[in-house]
């Protein structure tokens, strides 16, 4: 039988939690395989990825700092991933290379399980960074047609209506024009590193104009419960934690390189001790 080949390239990889994630739906999906640690020095990244690619390996994710410098090596791009300008997993099909964007789609699929998109819904997404890019783009492909972006520098929020789809309709704000009109959001996505471990204590905006039973959402999964989704649930908001997004990225690269489909199920509880614990 054959064995599927899968690994993750980056800079450092070391901690990283897909081998684990992986194993778990190899095991689940009755496949054979092996999902390695690739850590490639940027110096010699050029050579070491010509060797991979030409490896036999069947597919990889692409993690900080190479999602967009693996793009001129690989022979097509799927038109999402081209259009956020960034790649997490590569795929050998029929000889050739090509490149998806996983983490965005990934974290719609994840937000999906607590809130059922409609096109009605006030999203405010806060950051512009390249998770946000992926994120945004997701969203409006996926039919949310209000999308709001908060920046610091507003200007760099503004590059990314560049993704929007014909009917989307966003207006690009200052933290402090999103802090004082907070209350027209439903869902609030914090997509930057602020208030990551070990600068538990920050929070990109204040949450006091927070619209009741909204939903705030943050992509920063360490730790698990971040000073932003605290302060949220204080005030009755639904949380959405970080971690979750982890899981359903892995879950859409397994499905392009298996062709098979996963199921989360307990591996989000399991996957959450396994960061408390760290
Ligand atoms: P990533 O690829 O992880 O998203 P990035 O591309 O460096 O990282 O983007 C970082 C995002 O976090 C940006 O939105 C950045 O704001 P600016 O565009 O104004 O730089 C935001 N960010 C980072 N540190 C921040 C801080 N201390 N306060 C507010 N925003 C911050």
């Amino acid at each position: 039988m054959k064995i599927l080949k899968l690994g993750l390239i980056g800079h450092p990889v070391e901690h990283s939690l897909s081998p684990w994630i992986h194993t778990q739906f190899m095991e689940q999906a009755g496949i054979e395989g092996e999902y390695k640690l690739y850590p490639i020095e940027p110096d010699v990244f050029d050579e070491k990825i010509t060797a991979l690619l030409q490896s036999g390996i069947d597919g990889f994710n692409i993690t900080v700092p190479y999602k967009q410098r693996i793009i001129s090596f690989l022979d097509e791009l799927d038109p999402d991933a081209a259009k956020i300008g960034a790649v997490n997993t590569a795929v050998r099909k029929n000889g050739k290379w090509i490149g998806y964007n996983t983490d965005g789609s990934g974290y719609v699929r994840a937000l999906e399980q607590l809130i059922p998109a409609q096109e009605s819904l006030h999203v405010l997404m806060l950051g512009a960074g390249g998770a946000a890019r992926g994120i945004y783009r997701a969203l409006v492909a996926n039919g949310y047609r209000y999308v709001d972006i908060g920046n610091r520098t507003v200007s760099k929020a503004e590059q990314l209506l560049q993704l929007q789809e014909p009917e989307t309709i966003t207006e690009v704000l200052s933290y402090e024009e999103a802090q004082k009109k907070l209350e027209s959001y439903d869902i609030i996505i914090h997509t930057s590193s602020v208030g990551m471990s070990p600068h538990d204590h920050e929070q990109i905006i204040s949450l006091a104009n927070l619209k009741p039973n909204a939903v705030v959402s943050d992509i920063v999964y360490k730790p698990i419960e971040t000073m932003l989704l605290r302060s949220a649930k204080q005030q009755g908001a639904t949380i959405h934690h970080g971690h979750s997004m982890l899981l359903y990225q892995a879950q859409y690269a397994f499905e392009i390189w298996s062709g098979q489909q996963v199921i989360i199920g307990d591996l989000l509880n399991q996957l959450e001790q396994r960061l408390t614990e760290a």
